[in-house]
């Protein structure tokens, strides 16, 4: 939402290329600025390649005549653009950044929330990188159909790993940082790979609390009203004993915001952590992200580009289990056995 600071009736300073005020939080003793001000043309101009040649203000223009415009009509919002001031705006709370990142001015953080803005603001970077997202390859416990535990990798499971590994060296890829979650699926697959790793206790799977290691069939016959609970609303629902999609969501806010300060990055997790990393990079509600379809032995190539993720999914070639089970038609608690059942996958 483009907002001036207030209503003053200054210009913009001379040489001022491309400038952004967003307001965050309500009541107005919240408001918080954000200014990002850019004049280094070469981050202009890539701007409005990636932005505004597929506008339709652009249809059938060239790239040259796209920059050419753009850039006059930049000069155009300078003449109503007023910059947050340092001295007039002393008591706001905002923070100014100049050139994407390189230097910023920051004032008046008043709460913890406008604390994190600023960290957040302050770790984003535009560097061309992509981010890999895959699971482990398929364990012995995927083949059995059993959710959570610490099993190794099925023979198919192995192969994948190999696969990764080929895969990740035809990417040619520059300065590849590898993490895996502290389970041992992850270690294995990435054991083969034969780089460099990190393990992250925050990367490891949900934990289903008094179901782990148990079989959805399992869960429906010892906790039938658990189960439809979760099918309600699978995103807030917590296992006895272990976490919801919510809490995984918040314990893996350190490696969104490492992710966000690396450049390419492998993730190699598990189908939950990899929903909520999905998620976070494609924007996706609540309610769709713990339904996204995160399959065994695919690699899903992230790329960001201007205000949005190109994602490329890549399938490594090796069979594996299927452990996506779709939300069911009835999700009441007084549901019959085979309802609940129907969209569980098939396993061993
Ligand atoms: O089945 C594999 C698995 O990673 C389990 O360990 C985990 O509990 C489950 O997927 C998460 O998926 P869902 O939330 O759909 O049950």
């Amino acid at each position: 939402m483009p907002l001036t600071p207030h209503g003053r009736g200054e210009g913009p300073s001379p040489g001022l290329q491309s400038r952004t005020a967003l307001r965050y939080g309500t009541p107005e003793s919240d408001v918080f600025f954000v200014e990002s001000v850019c004049e280094d043309p070469d981050v202009i101009a890539e701007n409005i390649v990636q932005v505004k040649l597929g506008s339709p203000d652009y249809i059938d223009c060239n790239t040259e005549e796209v920059v050419e415009d753009f850039m006059k009509r930049i000069k155009c919002y300078e003449n109503s653009y007023q910059p947050l001031d340092e001295v007039l705006d002393r008591d706001l709370s905002y923070i100014k950044i100049m050139d994407v990142g390189r230097r910023y001015l920051v004032n008046q953080v008043q709460d913890h929330i406008q604390s994190r803005i600023v960290y957040y603001l302050m770790n984003i970077h535009i560097t061309p990188r992509s981010i890999y997202l895959c699971r482990h390859g398929e364990s012995d416990h995927n083949v059995k159909g059993r959710i959570g535990g610490d099993s190794g990798l099925s023979g198919r499971g192995k192969e994948f790993a190999k696969c990764l590994e080929k895969f990740i060296q035809e990417q040619n890829i520059k300065d590849l940082k590898v993490w895996t979650s502290q389970m041992k699926r992850t270690i294995q697959t990435a054991e083969a790979v034969a780089v460099p790793y990190e393990q992250w206790k925050a990367l490891n799977e949900i934990d289903a609390g008094v179901c782990e290691e148990m079989m959805y069939e399992e869960i429906q016959g010892h906790f039938p009203q658990e189960f439809a609970l979760r099918d309600q609303d699978k995103y807030r629902y917590r296992y006895p004993k272990g976490e919801s999609y919510e809490d995984l969501v918040q314990r893996l806010e350190p490696v969104i915001m490492e992710l966000e300060r690396q450049e390419n990055v492998l993730v190699i997790c598990h189908q939950a952590v990899m929903r909520c990393l999905l998620a976070y990079f494609l924007d996706k509600s609540a309610e769709e992200l713990p339904y996204l379809k995160c399959p065994l032995h695919t690699v899903l190539k992230l790329t960001p580009v201007a205000y949005g993720c190109k994602v490329e999914p890549v399938f490594l070639n090796v069979e594996a289990v299927n452990t996506h089970r779709d939300r069911p038609e009835n999700v009441d608690t007084s549901r019959m056995p085979e309802e609940a059942l129907f969209t569980v996958p098939a396993h061993q």
